[in-house]
C-alpha cells in the first residue's frame, strides 16, 4: 500500500555531491584540512558553559518568549556591541538556532503560494529552501538590483555568506527605504555582524541610521553559534518590529518552538559578556591573514571577504575544477554554485579549522608555487 503523504519539494541536500572531493582530500597524507563548512572548532567559552551546566535543573518547560533576562541580555548586547538603539525586550524572541527561524519564517509570517521572497543573488541556501516550505516564489536580487515588484519578505544578509562582502549605512537604508515602499518584511540576518575583518563595519538593520526612527517592518535575526562557539547549542534569537516579533511569539507557542531553558541561560552569559566575542574575531582575523594571502600567491583572486567567516575565491574557472584542484591538496572548499548560479566560479573558503590546520593548508598552497 502506499502511503498517501506528499512531502514539500526541496533542493537536493547539496554537500552529498562532494563525495569524490572529499575522498580525495581525506586520503592526503597529513590529513584533510576541511574548510568547506562553517561549524565553528573553537571551544565554548567557560562561562557560557558554565551558565549552561548551573542551569541543568530544568524540569518545567520552558518559556517560548525567552526569560526576561535573556530579552534584555539581547537588547544589552545589541546596543553595546552595535549600537543599536529603540529596541525593547518585548520584541526579542529566542530561536533554535537561526537556520530554523530562516527556514520557518516565510511560513510563521503567512506566506504562500504567489508571494515573492527576495533573497541576494548569492545567499545561504536555507533562504530559498524557507520560500518553498511556504510555497512561495524566490528571486534572486543582486546588490545593485531593484527588489521585485510584488515581494513580501526581503531577506538581507551582511557580513554576506558567502562572499564577506558587507554593506554600509546608505545601502542598507536605501534597501529598507525600498522595502518598505512595497509593504514588504525585511529580514536582515546578522549572523556575521560581530564579525568584523580589518577596516569592516558592518551595520545592524536595528541601527537608527538605517532604520530612520522606527523599527517598524523590520526584523534582526542574531545567531551565537559563529560569535560564540554555540553551533551545538542551537542559540540564536530575532528581535526587531514589536507586532511582528509579536505575531511570531504567538505562532511558535503554539508550534512548540521553544529554546531548551539551560540554552537560554547559555544565552544571556553569551550575551553579557563581550572579552570572547572579542578573542574571537582575533582569531579568524589572524586566520584570514594567513590564508588570503596564501590562495592569492598561487593564482586565486579573492572577491570581497572583507569580513565574517568566508573568503571567496575564483581561478576564472568553474567552481568544480578549482574544488578539485584544492582537494588534491587535500583542502577541502564549497564550491560557489550552492549559494546561486552567480557562484559558479567561485569556491568558498571557511576559515573554522583550528590555526594548525589553517597553516598546513598555507603550506600546501606555497608548495605549488
Ligand atoms: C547566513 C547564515 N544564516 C544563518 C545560519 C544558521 O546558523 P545557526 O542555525 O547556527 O544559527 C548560517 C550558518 O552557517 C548562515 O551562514
Amino acid at each position: 500500500m502506499t502511503i498517501p503523504v506528499s512531502f514539500p519539494e526541496l533542493p537536493d541536500f547539496p554537500w552529498d555531491s562532494l563525495a569524490a572531493e572529499t575522498a580525495t582530500a581525506r586520503s592526503h597524507p597529513d590529513g584533510v584540512v576541511d574548510l568547506s563548512v562553517g561549524t565553528p572548532v573553537d571551544p565554548v567559552p567557560e562561562i557560557v558553559a558554565s551558565a549552561l551546566q548551573e542551569a541543568w535543573n530544568s524540569p518545567g518547560y520552558p518559556q517560548t518568549w525567552g526569560t526576561p533576562q535573556l530579552r534584555t541580555a539581547a537588547v544589552d548586547a545589541l546596543g553595546r556591541r552595535f549600537g543599536v538603539d529603540g529596541l525593547i525586550p518585548d520584541a526579542v524572541l529566542p530561536t533554535i538556532g537561526s537556520k530554523e527561524l530562516v527556514a520557518w519564517l516565510p511560513t510563521l509570517l503567512g506566506l504562500r503560494s504567489g508571494d515573492v521572497v527576495a533573497i541576494p543573488d548569492l545567499a545561504y541556501p536555507t533562504y530559498e529552501v524557507g520560500a518553498m516550505l511556504a510555497g512561495a516564489t524566490t528571486v534572486r536580487v543582486a546588490d545593485d538590483e531593484p527588489l521585485p515588484a510584488g515581494a513580501r519578505l526581503v531577506w538581507l544578509n551582511s557580513p554576506s555568506n558567502p562572499t564577506g562582502r558587507v554593506l554600509g549605512v546608505e545601502a542598507l537604508a536605501a534597501r529598507v527605504a525600498e522595502a518598505r515602499a512595497l509593504g514588504a518584511v525585511v529580514a536582515s540576518d546578522e549572523c556575521y555582524l560581530g564579525l568584523p575583518g580589518p577596516g569592516s563595519e558592518p551595520v545592524s538593520v536595528l541601527d537608527p541610521r538605517v532604520h530612520g526612527g522606527s523599527l517598524e517592518s523590520l526584523l534582526a535575526v542574531h545567531s551565537l553559534s559563529k560569535t560564540s562557539q554555540l553551533a551545538g547549542y542551537r542559540a540564536a534569537f530575532v528581535a526587531g518590529d514589536p507586532t511582528l516579533v509579536a505575531g511570531l511569539l504567538a505562532v511558535r507557542k503554539h508550534a512548540g518552538m521553544i529554546v531548551p531553558r539551560p540554552v537560554q541561560e547559555a544565552m544571556t552569559a553569551a550575551l553579557s559578556d563581550d572579552a570572547h566575542v572579542a578573542e574571537t574575531r582575533q582569531r579568524y582575523d589572524a586566520r584570514r591573514a594567513v590564508l588570503r594571502p596564501a590562495l592569492e600567491k598561487v593564482g586565486l583572486r579573492v572577491d570581497h571577504s572583507e569580513a565574517g567567516l568566508y573568503l571567496w575565491a575564483t581561478a576564472g574557472k568553474p567552481c568544480r575544477e578549482t574544488l578539485g584542484w584544492l582537494a588534491e591538496l587535500g583542502i577541502l572548499v564549497a564550491p560557489g554554485e550552492f549559494y546561486g548560479p552567480a557562484g559558479s566560479e567561485h569556491v568558498r573558503v571557511a576559515l573554522t579549522a583550528s590555526d594548525e590546520r589553517i597553516e598546513a593548508a598555507a603550506t600546501r598552497c606555497a608548495s605549488r608555487l
